[in-house]
């Protein structure tokens, strides 16, 4: 099955404790295409791990939306795709993620140095669940063998690629390598989806340009603004950057706030350490929020500081 068509050529990424359903909802008003949601647990979602299944929480608004699972057993992946999947367009494989627990289970990034289960999972799933199957990988393990990964990918079945153009090795550090996705987009013929380093409407544009990747997903610039969207396709319309206020930032962890009416304190507060990054001043209200005992008190530190 194909991977979905999209109203542009901006993703969300899957974040830990970041990407649910509010966080999506408002990267999809500020003009992100689609979403996928955080990385989730086969295993967990299986045994009912509710803390797993409310991360699998959508809605009509969500769409479309892609159900990111990981995990190394084919089976296993399937029965918590059938049991999860059926209100997304899209089920994504983490094959990408670097953390030392995840690895030292075989999951996430590991996979990459097993191409012969990767084959099996991608054409296990295709063929067992009626969905696009989608892959997020980073561009190697410790050395670089996106091309060779992608082919393998590709041949399996999957509807399209996320590229993270770093090694698990590297982690987060140094620059993602650009030249890797152009290497991967040459060599399929699935949608490429470029990620790494798009922090602004100009980084976008290049990354388009440089690789013709299809689309691009970005992760923590959205983390700290979801406007990003916005500004990225505002500059692609019209080659102008939008200066944004103080009051629209401050204005944004409101509507967090209505779309999360029965999110919990620590999750508003990190929302609030992450929006207001950046704006002149905020490191002293940053403070203050930590400190705050309820969302109304929240609410006052940020009313005063938006009209100061
Ligand atoms: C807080 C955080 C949580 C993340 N969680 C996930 C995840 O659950 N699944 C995944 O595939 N990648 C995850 N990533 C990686 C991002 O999806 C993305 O690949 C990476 O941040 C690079 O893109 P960026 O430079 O636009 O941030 C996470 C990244 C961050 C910063």
């Amino acid at each position: 099955m194909n991977f979905p068509k999209l109203k542009n050529k901006l993703i969300l990424a899957p974040m830990e404790d970041v990407s649910n359903l509010p966080f999506r909802l408002l990267c999809k008003k500020y003009g992100a295409a689609m979403a996928y949601t955080q990385q989730i647990s086969a295993v967990a979602l299986i045994r009912n791990n509710l803390k797993s299944l409310s991360f699998a929480v959508t809605s009509p608004k969500d769409c479309p939306v892609g159900l990111q699972l990981f995990g190394r057993n084919p089976d296993v992946l399937v029965e918590a795709a059938k049991k999860v999947g059926a209100n997304f367009d899209v089920i994504d494989l983490n094959f990408g993620c670097p953390s030392k627990k995840v690895v030292a289970q075989g999951y996430g990034s590991a996979l990459l140095k097993e191409k012969d289960r990767i084959h099996k999972i991608i054409a296990v799933l295709v063929k067992h669940c009626n969905k696009p199957i989608t892959v997020k990988m980073r561009s190697g393990f410790k050395q670089v063998e996106a091309v060779k990964l992608v082919k393998v990918m590709e041949d399996a079945g999957a509807a399209a690629i996320t590229l993270h153009a770093r090694t698990q090795a590297q982690k987060y550090s140094g620059k993602a390598d650009w030249g890797i996705i152009k290497e991967a987009k040459d060599v399929v013929s699935i949608p490429i989806i470029g990620n790494g380093d798009v922090t602004s409407p100009e980084s976008a544009k290049e990354l388009l340009d440089s690789t013709g990747c299809d689309f691009i997903m970005i992760g923590r610039a959205a983390m700290n603004n979801p406007l990003i969207f916005r500004d990225i396709l505002h500059f692609f319309k019209t080659g102008k950057i939008i200066e944004t206020s103080k009051e629209e930032k401050i204005g944004l962890i409101f509507e967090y706030f209505s779309l999360d009416p029965s999110g919990s304190l620590p999750k508003w507060k990190m929302v609030a350490q992450h929006f207001t990054k950046g704006i002149p001043g905020s490191p002293s209200l940053r403070d203050k929020l930590t400190k705050a005992a309820s969302k109304e008190a929240m609410e006052q530190l940020l009313q005063e500081f938006k009209e100061k």
